[in-house]
């Protein structure tokens, strides 16, 4: 299993390149279930979510090709023949967002068979209300051996509303609406910027949404949908976490190929942290001081302040002077990260769903263990300060959704590199072509 091993105490300096955003690029995958004909996605990360995505369409009969050389960010995918409309457990477990293709498997081929995916060690993520929608555009729906079987001959639309904003929630019921005889109001949506760009993308392919990006989305259902090419949006928990990075290590570094808007809240943070930043086009630059100030984080919906940037806030927040309160309200257990950033010096006591940390206290390098993807991520940031050489464990986390983050940091000053069975290159390797 690979490690990381990081040599904290430099400044990030230089320019980044952020890649396409694995959470726009997942669903825009599964959308390629509801047409025949071939769908090209640019921009799409190469990280490892993206090839179990893969093997799930390939497992049904889609095939995928994945880009090589100059053209290695391009995914082309034609789903002509889906003899086996099913994701399996094996896929499941290992990527919770495979049910990400029960809606639109139900629209295309009037049955879907999809395992529930179970807890995580992040909470428990039901996929209650993807069901309870599903149901609403008439699909009939049984849960048997761990899965989830879906059947409809056709799809009715109908109003939708969301007890909770889900964003795979809103992901699922939009595809299947697509093909839906009628119109479909969807309300109480979530409004990130990855369902405007799957939404981009059905439109490209022929369907007819108009609201995708805010709480109430209009479809109105089409009874084919043709191939399309989509460029997928950047990724802006990666650009996220390189800022974070930067402010964190008093670098000076520009942040490139990200959309500055999708990081409103954060940078909004940072301001009052004490970190300067400034954006132009598709850049962000961070001036990190190396005087941060402790504030406090509350995680929402977009255009809240993400779940998925709070572990690397927690790393932030363990070098800012004075006490930081996070809140998490996304997910129930989601602070994984805090006892191996304790491990390293830090001071932070967890009272539910709240962890308070208090800085700032010197980190100092040890083995930790990463847990899940974006608390990989923050262990990562701390390493990147710590006195001496930290070790990280299980780095096959932070490949789900990071593009060679570690040849990125190097890029810009930082010392980190990674052991073990798997080398960097051998992890790009079976994305090169399906
Ligand atoms: C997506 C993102 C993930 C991010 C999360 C929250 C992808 C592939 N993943 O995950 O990176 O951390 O949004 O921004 O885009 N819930 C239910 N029932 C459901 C669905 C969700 O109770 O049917 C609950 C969840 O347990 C959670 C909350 O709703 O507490 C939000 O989850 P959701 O937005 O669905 O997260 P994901 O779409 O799984």
């Amino acid at each position: 299993m690979d490690k990381f091993v990081i040599r904290g105490g430099n400044p990030l300096l230089g320019t980044v390149r952020v890649s396409g955003a694995k959470n726009a690029a997942l669903p825009a995958m599964a959308a390629a279930l509801l047409t025949e004909e071939p769908v090209i996605l640019e921009n799409v990360p190469q990280v490892r979510d993206i090839e179990t995505t893969r093997k799930l369409l390939s497992s049904m009969g889609a095939e995928v090709e994945l880009g090589y050389g100059r053209a290695q960010h391009r995914t082309t995918i034609c789903c002509r023949n889906l003899a086996r409309p099913e994701a399996s457990y094996e896929l499941v477990k290992t990527m919770r967002a495979s049910t990400l293709v029960l809606g639109s498997l139900v629209a295309r081929c009037g049955r879907a068979r999809v395992s529930l995916p179970g807890g995580c060690a992040i909470g428990a993520r039901p996929i209650d209300l993807h069901i309870k929608g599903l149901e609403r555009l008439g699909a009939h729906i049984t849960q048997e051996h761990g899965y989830v079987e879906a059947n409809a001959s056709r799809l009715r639309g109908a109003e939708v509303v969301f007890d909770k904003i889900t964003v795979t929630g809103t992901e699922d019921v939009l595809m299947a609406a697509t093909l839906a005889d009628g119109e479909t109001i969807m309300q109480n949506c979530a409004r990130e910027p990855e369902v405007a760009d799957l939404a981009d993308l059905l439109n490209k392919m022929g369907a007819n949404i108009e609201g995708a990006g805010t709480s109430t989305i209009r479809v109105k259902g089409v009874s084919k949908l043709n191939g399309a090419r989509h460029r997928i949006c950047p990724d802006r928990i990666e650009a996220g976490t390189f800022i974070l990075a930067a402010a964190l290590t008093g670098g000076d570094l520009n942040v490139s190929g990200c959309e500055p808007h999708h990081l409103d809240a954060l940078l909004h943070k940072l301001t009052e942290v004490g970190v300067k930043t400034a954006h132009n086009g598709d850049s962000v630059r961070v001036l990190g001081s190396g005087d941060l100030k402790a504030s406090d984080v509350v995680t929402e919906e977009y255009p809240g302040f993400p779940t998925d940037m709070q572990a690397q806030y927690m790393a932030l927040a363990t070098q800012a002077e004075g006490t930081s309160i996070i809140t998490e309200n996304i997910f129930e257990n989601r602070f994984m990260h805090a006892l191996e950033l304790v491990r390293m010096g830090a001071n932070i006591k967890m009272e539910g769903r709240r962890a308070i940390v208090r800085g700032k206290t010197p980190l100092s390098a040890a083995a930790v263990l990463a847990s899940d993807l974006r608390a990989s991520a923050s262990l990562v940031l701390a390493a990147l300060v710590a006195d001496g050489e930290t070790i990280i464990d299980r780095v096959y986390h932070i490949d789900r959704g990071y593009e060679h983050i570690e040849e990125k940091l190097r890029g810009v000053g930082a010392q980190i590199r990674r052991i073990g069975e798997m080398l960097p290159k051998k992890v790009a390797a079976p994305l090169v072509r399906a």
